[in-house]
C-alpha cells in the first residue's frame, strides 16, 4: 500500500472519543466526552420541528444562512459589545472545531510555530499539524494552571503566528482574567501574531469568575479570531453549529477555507437554531446558575473520595489527581475505573506536552441522578 501521509504521525486518534466507546462498551457512566445527557431548551426543539416542514433543505449559503448570521451577530454583540458585521465579520462552521481548523489553515503557512498551551484541549494541536503548522507549547502550571510571563514571553521570541487561547478553559476549568488577556495581545502586538480563541464555554463561568471576551479588548479587531459554537450553550451538540469571528479581511479567506472543507453548516439546523440566538438573558443566568449547581454536587461526589482536584473557575470539567490510587500510569487508572468502578473518565496525559500521568478529567454536563449514581460508584475510591 502508498505510504500515508507523514502529517498524520504527529498525532493520535482522540482519545476522548475512545474513552467514549469503551464507556459504551463497559456499560460505565460516561463522565470523558462533555457533552450533556439532558435536552436542549424547549423553544430549539420547537423551531427543530418547525424547521423540518421548512423550506430549508437545500445548502445555505456557504458562510452561513442570512437570518442565522443576523441573529448570531446580535447575540454576540449582546454579550461581549462587539460590533459585528453579519455581512463581513462572520463565517458559519460545522462546529468550533471546524472553526478552529478554518481559523488555523488561514492564519498559518506551512512551517510556521503556533503556542498552545499545556495541558489543551486535544484537537489543538491536531489542527496546527494538519494546517502545516508547528504547535510550540507553553505549561499551565497546577494548581491553578496560570502561564509563567516570562515562559510565554520567551516562546513568542522565538518567532509565532498565533497563540490559542481556549477561555474558558478545557480541561483545567481556568478563565483568564483581563489582565492575562492583555498580556497575551500584547505579546501578540509585538511580534505581529493572532491570537484565536475558543470560547464555547462563554457563559459556564462560575462566580466570583466573570468571561472577559479578548475580541473586546483594545487593539483585538485585527488580530483575534473567535472560534466558538452553539453547542455548549444550548446543549446541541450534535447540531455541529459554531463559527468563526473576525476582521473582514480574515473572513474573507475564512471563507474559503470553509466552502472547500465542508460547504456549509446543516441548513436546517441554522434556521431552528436562531430560535437559541434569541433567547433573552435570564436563559443565560439560569444555564451558568445550572451548572453551578452541579459543580457543586460533583465537586461534593469527589471530596467524599479523598483524592485531590483543582476547582473549575468555568466550563464543566475538572481534573482529578489520582497519584495515590498508586496506578503506572493514568490510562491504566482510567480503564481500571471504567471497567471496576463503572465511571469513565479521561487520562489526562492526552491534554498534556509534558509526560503527565497524574490526572483523569470528569466532566459533570449531566443530570443530578447520573451525577449521584457516578458520585456513589467513585465512593469506593475511598474504601480502597
Ligand atoms: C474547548 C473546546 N473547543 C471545541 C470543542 C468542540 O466544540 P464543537 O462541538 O463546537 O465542535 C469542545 C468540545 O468539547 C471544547 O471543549
Amino acid at each position: 500500500m502508498p505510504a500515508t501521509s507523514t502529517r498524520l504521525h504527529g498525532f493520535t486518534e482522540s482519545v476522548i472519543r475512545g474513552m467514549t466507546r469503551l464507556a459504551n462498551q463497559h456499560g460505565a457512566i460516561n463522565l470523558s466526552q462533555g457533552f450533556p445527557d439532558f435536552d436542549p431548551p424547549e423553544e430549539l426543539l420547537a423551531a427543530l420541528e418547525k424547521a423540518a416542514r421548512g423550506p430549508a433543505h437545500q445548502y445555505a449559503v456557504t458562510w452561513g444562512a442570512p437570518g442565522f448570521r443576523v441573529a448570531l451577530a446580535d447575540k454576540i454583540r449582546r454579550f461581549s459589545g462587539v460590533e459585528v458585521d453579519p455581512d463581513a465579520h462572520l463565517v458559519v462552521t460545522c462546529g468550533s472545531t471546524e472553526a478552529m481548523m478554518v481559523a488555523m489553515m488561514t492564519a498559518c503557512d506551512p512551517g510556521d510555530r503556533v503556542i498552545v498551551f499545556s495541558p489543551f484541549y486535544e484537537n489543538y494541536a491536531a489542527d496546527a499539524i494538519l494546517s502545516g503548522a508547528r504547535p510550540v507549547y507553553v505549561p499551565l502550571h497546577p494548581p491553578d494552571f496560570a502561564f509563567d510571563r516570562d515562559e510565554l514571553r520567551a516562546a513568542f521570541a522565538d518567532g509565532v503566528k498565533a497563540i490559542v487561547v481556549c477561555n474558558p478553559s478545557n480541561p483545567t476549568g481556568k478563565v483568564f482574567t483581563r489582565d492575562e488577556l492583555e498580556f497575551i495581545l500584547r505579546l501578540a502586538e509585538e511580534h505581529d501574531a493572532y491570537v484565536i480563541t475558543d470560547e464555547p464555554y462563554e457563559h459556564i463561568v462560575y462566580e466570583p469568575h466573570g468571561h472577559v471576551y479578548a475580541s473586546a479588548l483594545p487593539g483585538a479587531e485585527q488580530r483575534v479570531v473567535v472560534c466558538n459554537s452553539l453547542s455548549k450553550t444550548y446543549s446541541i451538540t450534535g447540531w455541529r453549529l459554531g463559527y468563526v469571528q473576525a476582521s473582514p479581511e480574515f473572513i474573507a479567506q475564512a471563507r474559503k477555507v470553509h466552502d472547500f472543507l465542508t460547504v456549509g453548516a446543516a441548513a436546517p439546523l441554522q434556521e431552528a437554531a436562531i430560535a437559541g440566538l434569541k433567547l433573552p438573558d435570564e436563559y443565560y443566568s439560569g444555564l451558568r446558575d445550572l451548572y453551578a449547581r452541579k459543580r457543586e454536587l460533583f465537586l461534593g461526589c469527589l471530596r467524599r473520595t479523598g483524592l485531590s482536584f483543582t476547582e473549575p473557575q468555568g466550563a464543566y470539567y475538572v481534573m482529578v489527581d489520582i497519584s495515590p490510587l498508586g496506578f503506572a500510569n493514568d490510562t491504566a487508572a482510567a480503564e481500571w475505573m471504567v471497567r471496576e468502578i463503572g465511571v469513565a473518565g479521561v487520562p489526562g496525559s492526552s491534554f498534556f506536552r509534558e509526560s503527565e500521568q497524574r490526572y483523569i478529567r470528569f466532566h459533570f454536563a449531566k443530570r443530578e441522578e447520573t451525577l449521584l449514581a457516578a458520585g456513589e460508584k467513585l465512593e469506593r475510591l475511598a474504601r480502597g
